[in-house]
């Protein structure tokens, strides 16, 4: 039997100030679009999630690939990362410089032993599999309003259900500095008969908490959107500001928030896209 596939991307858990609004909507729904065109056409949660996620490491709005933040020194370090649900497969680069999609550096990885390369490890291998270079201007401008890691989940019509992440990570910080977003359980997860889940926020504090594996350990139980409330309200144990996007194991979405905004897109099977920048649009 044929699944009900389903499609959620989000573009940063941050304040996103009036002007931005369309921008962040119109890269949310783009990215959806591009993932529920491989779900509709019987293609693989994998395959939409790298697809939904180019899409936005392409786009300028986002803190991702083309619209990176820059470290403190001035330079773009990019960390990304996918799971596949079914066989709990993990790709994930950090530190990568000078690729135009870091998510295809990850999925390259997906089936490697290996489930995280950084720094010059990561930029070999992309050097190896052929990896599109980035051309100037890789980041976006010093001190411009940026958003925060992008993210997908995805559920196809064979039951299959992945994740993924891509962020320039935070404005300003210390070379080699790593956040939550390529690590496996604190930035993501996918499994198959529970769900997938994919974060954005300050990576330190959802690092610490290994908030994606605590959300997984709650979803069965508590359900998409108790699950995605629960692990938020943890950050207040740590502070700092995150948002997440889950599916349960049978694709139902939802997510949470404890920033201003959080930028969302979303759609299922006959029904969307739409996108949200604040969870009571979701809900209402
Ligand atoms: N959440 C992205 C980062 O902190 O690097």
């Amino acid at each position: 039997m044929r699944e009900r596939w389903t499609i959620m991307v989000h573009g940063g858990a941050r304040t996103i100030p009036p002007a931005a609004e369309a921008a962040h909507r119109a890269g949310c729904l783009a990215a959806v679009e591009a993932g529920a065109a491989v779900l509709e056409a019987g293609g693989s949660a994998i395959a939409a999630v790298v697809a939904a996620i180019r899409e936005m490491e392409d786009d300028p709005t986002f803190n991702a690939g083309r619209g990176a933040v820059r470290n403190r020194d001035g330079d773009v370090e990019l960390d990304a990362a996918i799971m596949d649900g079914r066989t709990l497969d993990v790709g994930a680069v950090a530190g990568l410089r000078g690729y135009a999609n870091p998510i295809d550096v990850a999925a390259a990885l997906l089936r490697d032993n290996a489930v995280l390369l950084v720094g010059a490890g990561a930029d070999a291998f992309a050097a190896e599999i052929g990896a599109v270079r980035s051309g100037p201007p890789l980041a976006a401008p010093a001190g411009a309003v940026g958003c925060d890691t992008v993210g997908c989940v995805a559920y196809d019509q064979h039951g299959g259900l992945a994740s993924g992440l891509s962020t320039g990570g935070l404005e300003g910080v210390r070379p080699g500095r790593v956040g939550d977003t390529p690590i496996a359980g604190a930035g993501f997860y996918a499994e198959a008969a529970v769900g997938a889940a994919a974060f954005s926020g300050d990576g330190e504090a959802i690092a610490r908490l290994a908030l994606a594996g605590r959300l997984m350990h709650r979803l069965p139980q508590l359900g998409a959107a108790r699950a995605a409330a629960l692990a938020i309200g943890q950050m207040g144990r740590v502070g700092g500001e995150a948002g997440c996007i889950v599916l349960d194991a049978s694709g139902t979405p939802s997510f949470a928030h404890n920033s201003d905004h959080f930028a969302v897109g979303s759609a299922r099977q006959g029904e969307g896209p739409r996108a949200f920048l604040h969870q009571n649009e979701f809900h209402q």
